[in-house]
């Protein structure tokens, strides 16, 4: 007999039959270790790329300072809290901006910013690989059109800026969150400057790992234009280990949020320890400098290793370093075996990445051992090998 939920059933066998049917698996951390289910592995999935959401100093800053678990009040009723306000100003330095708003995620950052600063006079320009938060806030958008240019090709960006008579905002990302790579965002900040164009970039995966030494500052400050971003937008759950979101821009455009962006009104306000703990974490990095360089030369060690086994890792040049396999099923199974072997990097498939385009997402972090990325480095090559990927 027909269900109603029978349209629910179909879709979710739709899912299997093309692999990419998604289950949630449970994990915990017990002292230092990671356990996906009840098997310990090494966490190669993580955006805690400093490994701060574990530190010392932010923990116990969090355990000593809980008054309350929530707010229970959007920001605009009675959830405006002191540490909130004192973050913001933190944030607004850190990324050389008048001043800085906070959203409870970088997802509703993403939402609350694009739709409130679009209008119908609008058209986006949006790089065809941006994040999901990114593409549904274009589409919550009330702009007149949205235009998809490919890739960081400035070429066809300008293409199509040039034959549009519309008001303009440029959309990317700072690094992207599944090839790794980076935007060309000096030369997109002066094609912004050449067509008037607003400029946005969402920053979440660079911010906090990128900079100047020792400044964290993101892919602004490493092509130094931090001044011709119009709006930054980012994530506190990436490289400062926390949680929540933010937008840094002018007066007048947080100005402009705080009395128009519905995921900035239309919310209960983060809580206060959470705004403690990013507080304490960017102390603890102005403060820890050396960090950074230390990354990148793990970063660049791994990239090296992976390179000279043959494997097709795309353009990265950052901690995000894809294994870029194509089928789903296979992408699958390769994930699968790193598992049984203790290492936990997740298969990305459709629709987080095109179709045929599944692949291995390593997340490097601080917090892996040398002798630990040598042993994933045999395992890779291994079933490199076994799959006939190298
Ligand atoms: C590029 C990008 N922007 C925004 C977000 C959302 O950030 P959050 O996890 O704080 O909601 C993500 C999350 O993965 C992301 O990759």
């Amino acid at each position: 007999m027909a269900s109603k939920y029978d349209y629910i059933n179909d879709q979710l066998q739709q899912y299997r039959e093309k692999n990419t049917y998604r289950e949630l698996l449970t994990s915990q951390i017990k002292g230092n270790s990671f356990y996906v289910g009840k098997k310990k592995v090494l966490n190669l999935c993580s955006n805690d790329y400093l490994g701060l959401s574990q530190n010392n100093s932010v923990l116990a800053k969090i355990r000593n300072s809980l008054r309350q678990v929530s707010p229970c009040s959007s920001r605009l009723v009675a959830g405006n809290n002191i540490n909130i306000i004192k973050l913001e100003r933190i944030l607004a330095t850190h990324r050389s901006s008048e001043n800085a708003l906070i959203y409870p995620t970088g997802y509703m950052a993403n939402l609350g910013a694009i739709t409130a600063i679009s209008s119908s006079e609008h058209t986006i320009f949006s790089d065809s690989l941006n994040h999901s938060s990114i593409i549904d806030a274009c589409r919550l958008a009330k702009a007149n059109k949205i235009q998809i240019f490919q890739h960081n090709d400035l070429d066809h960006l300008e293409r199509l800026l040039k034959n549009s008579n519309a008001k303009k905002i440029i959309v990317t990302e700072g690094v992207f969150s599944m090839d790794g790579d980076m935007a060309k965002l000096d030369l997109l900040s002066e094609l912004a400057k050449k067509h008037d164009s607003i400029l946005i970039l969402d920053d979440a995966h660079s911010d906090f790992v990128f900079g100047n030494y020792g400044n964290y500052g993101g892919i602004p400050e490493y092509f130094g234009v931090e001044n011709d971003v119009d709006i930054h937008i980012s994530s506190l759950s990436k490289g400062l280990g926390c949680f929540g979101g933010y937008v840094a821009s002018s007066h007048l455009i947080t100005d402009l949020l705080i009395n128009k962006s519905r995921q900035f009104i239309y919310t209960s306000a983060i809580p206060e320890h959470l705004c403690l703990a990013a507080i304490t974490a960017v102390s603890f990095l102005k403060k820890n400098k050396n960090i950074q360089k230390k990354f990148f030369i793990k970063i660049k060690w791994f990239i090296n290793q992976l390179n000279q086994l043959g494997f097709n890792i795309g353009a990265t040049s950052s901690q995000i370093i894809p294994i870029i396999i194509g089928d789903e099923k296979v992408a699958s199974n390769f994930s699968k075996e790193l598992f049984k072997k203790g290492i936990f990097i997740q298969a990305i498939r459709y629709p987080t990445v095109s179709l045929g385009k599944a692949r291995l997402r390593i997340s490097l972090n601080m917090s892996i051992e040398l002798i630990h990325l040598t042993y994933v480095i045999n395992c890779l090559d291994k079933l490199g090998k076994k799959y006939n990927l190298i």
